[in-house]
């Protein structure tokens, strides 16, 4: 985990409010995995840090994405090109990709030094919803490195509301009142696949969990330290009790996950 004193040095608009930021963070960008998230905090700020999964990483920079949804995000927003900004990262746990679950080959690097394979053939289904497409050109970017076909689903209300990038060897735009792709959400968009990595909506991801319990899911919650100390981002588990998603997620299997305890009403959901 690092703590980066970063300069903001891009932005780009993406969708209807939504935006990129690249950020310099050169320790970050080269060792974050797909799922992971950046505690951002700038000065003057809100007192706590706020959590975002990063994006994408292009060299010694990593990105982004947001909407203004609250006081920070509208402080980071409103912030320029060359302002100072807190990175602390990579924090939490990362999607998968490895059939052995160790994530080993996840890494671009890695994965070319192995010579690739062990995903080799096998497809995988990037499912987001709204502002969920955050951690899905990383793990785009990885599964690629495995030799996996990649299918990339992303679903909103509507067209305007779609994240325009996209990086799938096929791509299926899914919108809740049809006016483009499939006319329904993005779960139900989905083709199944050997791997299922889901993110969005709270209420998203427990209808992924019905339809694949296996599917590693990117869960959101409240967060205050980021860190593991402060148990403010408790996730309920079905077996009991509960685990915090900055430490053992924000990455589930998505039938470990209480959903009917988990709440559904946070902004980060609603935008989706
Ligand atoms: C692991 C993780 C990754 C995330 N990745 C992204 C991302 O890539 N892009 C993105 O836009 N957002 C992401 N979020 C949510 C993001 O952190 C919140 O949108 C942000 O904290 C809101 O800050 P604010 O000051 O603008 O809102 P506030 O003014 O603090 O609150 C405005 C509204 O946002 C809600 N809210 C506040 N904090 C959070 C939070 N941590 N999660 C959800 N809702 C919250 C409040 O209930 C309130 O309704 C992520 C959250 C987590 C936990
Ligand atoms: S945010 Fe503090 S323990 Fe998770």
């Amino acid at each position: 985990m690092f703590l980066l004193s970063s300069r903001i040095t891009g932005k780009r608009e993406v969708g209807r409010g939504m935006w990129v930021i690249t950020v310099d963070a050169q320790a970050i960008a080269a060792t974050v995995r797909a799922g992971q998230f950046v505690n951002l905090g700038w000065s003057p700020g809100p007192l706590l840090r706020r959590p975002f999964s990063v994006y994408r990483v292009n060299g010694d920079e990593i990105e982004v994405v947001l909407k203004d949804v609250g006081t920070g995000t509208a402080q980071l927003l409103s912030m320029r090109l060359g302002d100072e900004i807190s990175c602390l990262g990579p924090l939490g746990n990362a999607f998968s990709l490895s059939p052995s679950g160790s994530n080993q080959l996840a890494h671009p690097a890695r994965a070319r030094r192995a010579g690739l394979g062990s995903g080799a053939g096998k497809s995988i289904a990037l499912v987001s919803g709204g502002l969920g497409v955050a951690p899905m050109p990383l793990a785009a970017r990885e599964a690629h490195a495995l030799g996996m076909t990649v299918t990339w689903v992303h679903g909103a209300r509507t067209e305007g509301d779609l994240c325009s990038e996209s990086d799938g060897d096929d791509v299926i735009w899914a919108t809740d009142d049809g006016s483009r792709g499939f006319a329904g959400n993005a779960v139900a968009a989905a083709p199944d696949a050997d791997l299922v990595l889901v993110c969005g909506p709270n209420r998203m991801l427990a209808a992924a969990a019905a339809r694949w319990p296996d599917a590693q899911v990117a869960v959101e919650t409240y967060m205050g330290c980021g860190t593991g100390v402060c148990l403010g981002c408790a996730v309920p588990l079905v077996r009991g009790g509960y685990d915090r998603a900055c430490k053992e997620g924000p990455v589930y299997r998505a039938a470990d996950v209480d959903w009917s305890a988990l709440p559904s009403h946070l902004s980060y959901a609603i935008t989706a």
